[in-house]
C-alpha cells in the first residue's frame, strides 16, 4: 500500500510538539479588561446576566484594577453608572462624575495600568440613547451629540485616561473628539474608535450591566447592520482619516469575518470587542455543565485573535489571564 507523505498528525503527537507548531499564542497582555463604575459606598452588586461581574464603587474598582495589574493585563475599559441621568447626560462630562472620579483613583493606586474609558452618552441620559434625542421626533441628533460627546472625552483625557473609546456610533465623532483634546492640550492621547460597532442582541447583558437599556425604540439609526461587511471598512476608513489610533470591532465571534476583513484594511492595532452576550453564553453553558468553560474561552478567545484581533476586549481577562500562567 502507499503511505501518506504527509502526516500532519505528526506534529500533533505531543504536547511539545503541537506547541512548538502553534501559530497563534494568547497572551493576558491581549486582554483589557471591561469595568463597571458605580456611585455610592462600598458596594459590589452583581450583574445577574453575567455571573463574576459586578458594579463596582469606587474603592472596589481600585481593588479590582489592581488584581487586573498583577495578572499582567494592561488595561481596563471603563463604563459609569452615574447618581442621576437627565437628557443633556451632564453626568458624562462633568469633571467631578463617576468615571472621571474612578479614572482618577486608579491611575493614583496603579499608575502602570492603562485606563482606557469608553466615550458614550448611553448611560447617562435619560431616555439611554448614544446622543441627544429630538423632542418631537425622537430622532437621535448627529452634530449636536458630537459636542457632548467630546466634551465627555476631553473630561475623560483631563481625568487622566489614558486611551479614550467613543462607542457612540455618530458620524464625525472621532474627529471632533480629536480635535477637542487637541485643543484642550491633549494631543497624545489616543483614541480607539469602536469603529464597526453593530446593532446587536448580544448588548442585552451590558445594559443590565450599565443600566444603559434605551427607554423606547432601538439604536439602529446609528449602530450598524450586521448584514453589512463592507459597510465596516467604510467605517474603519473614515475614522482612520479622522485620526483614529486604533479601530474596534465589536462584538467579536459573530463578527469573525468582518474582523479579519478589518485586519486587512489597515495597518493600525485592531481591538475586537467580545462582548457581554459572548460572556453570558459561555457562562450559562457552563454553569449547566454543557461546556468546559476553561477550554471554551480559550478556544473562543484564540479564534477571536487567529482573525486578526490585536487587542481582546473581554469579560474573562482575569480568568483567562490566570488560566494562560
Ligand atoms: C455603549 C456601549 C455598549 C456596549 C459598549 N459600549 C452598549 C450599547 O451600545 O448598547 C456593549 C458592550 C457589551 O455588550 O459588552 N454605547
Amino acid at each position: 500500500m502507499a503511505f501518506p507523505v504527509q502526516r500532519l498528525r505528526r506534529t500533533r503527537r505531543t504536547a511539545a510538539l503541537r506547541g512548538l507548531v502553534r501559530e497563534t499564542r494568547l497572551s493576558p497582555q491581549d486582554f483589557i479588561y471591561p469595568m463597571f463604575v458605580t456611585v455610592g459606598e462600598d458596594a459590589r452588586n452583581p450583574v445577574g446576566s453575567m455571573p463574576g461581574v459586578f458594579q463596582l464603587s469606587i474603592n472596589r474598582a481600585v481593588e479590582e484594577a489592581k488584581r487586573v495589574h498583577d495578572l499582567g493585563i494592561p488595561g481596563v475599559l471603563l463604563f459609569g453608572l452615574p447618581g442621576e441621568k437627565d437628557e443633556a447626560a451632564s453626568g458624562a462630562y462633568d469633571p467631578e462624575g463617576i468615571v472621571q472620579l474612578a479614572t482618577r483613583a486608579i491611575k493614583d493606586a496603579v499608575p502602570e495600568l492603562l485606563v482606557v474609558t469608553d466615550v458614550c452618552l448611553c448611560e447617562y441620559t435619560s431616555h439611554g440613547h448614544c446622543g441627544v434625542v429630538e423632542k418631537d421626533t425622537g430622532q437621535v441628533l448627529n452634530d449636536v451629540s458630537l459636542e457632548l460627546i467630546s466634551r465627555t472625552a476631553a473630561s475623560h483625557a483631563e481625568a487622566g485616561a489614558d486611551i479614550v473609546a467613543p462607542s457612540d456610533m455618530m458620524d464625525g465623532r472621532v474627529a471632533a473628539i480629536r480635535s477637542e483634546l487637541d485643543n484642550e492640550g491633549f494631543e497624545n492621547t489616543p483614541i480607539m474608535a469602536y469603529a464597526a460597532k453593530y446593532a446587536s442582541a448580544f448588548y442585552g447583558p451590558f445594559r443590565e450591566a450599565a443600566d444603559s437599556a434605551p427607554q423606547f425604540g432601538d439604536r439602529r439609526s446609528y449602530q450598524m447592520d450586521p448584514a453589512n461587511a463592507r459597510e465596516a471598512l467604510l467605517e474603519v476608513e473614515l475614522d482612520v482619516g479622522e485620526g483614529a489610533d486604533m479601530v474596534m470591532v465589536k462584538p467579536a465571534l459573530p463578527y469573525l469575518d468582518v474582523l479579519r476583513r478589518v485586519r486587512e484594511t489597515t495597518d493600525l492595532p485592531v481591538a475586537a470587542y467580545s462582548v457581554s452576550g459572548e460572556y453570558a453564553m459561555i457562562k450559562a453553558a457552563a454553569q449547566n455543565g454543557w461546556l468546559d468553560e476553561k477550554t471554551a474561552v480559550l478556544e473562543a478567545l484564540t479564534g477571536i485573535k487567529r482573525a486578526g484581533a490585536d487587542i481582546i476586549v473581554t469579560y474573562f481577562a482575569p480568568d483567562a489571564a490566570r488560566w494562560l500562567s
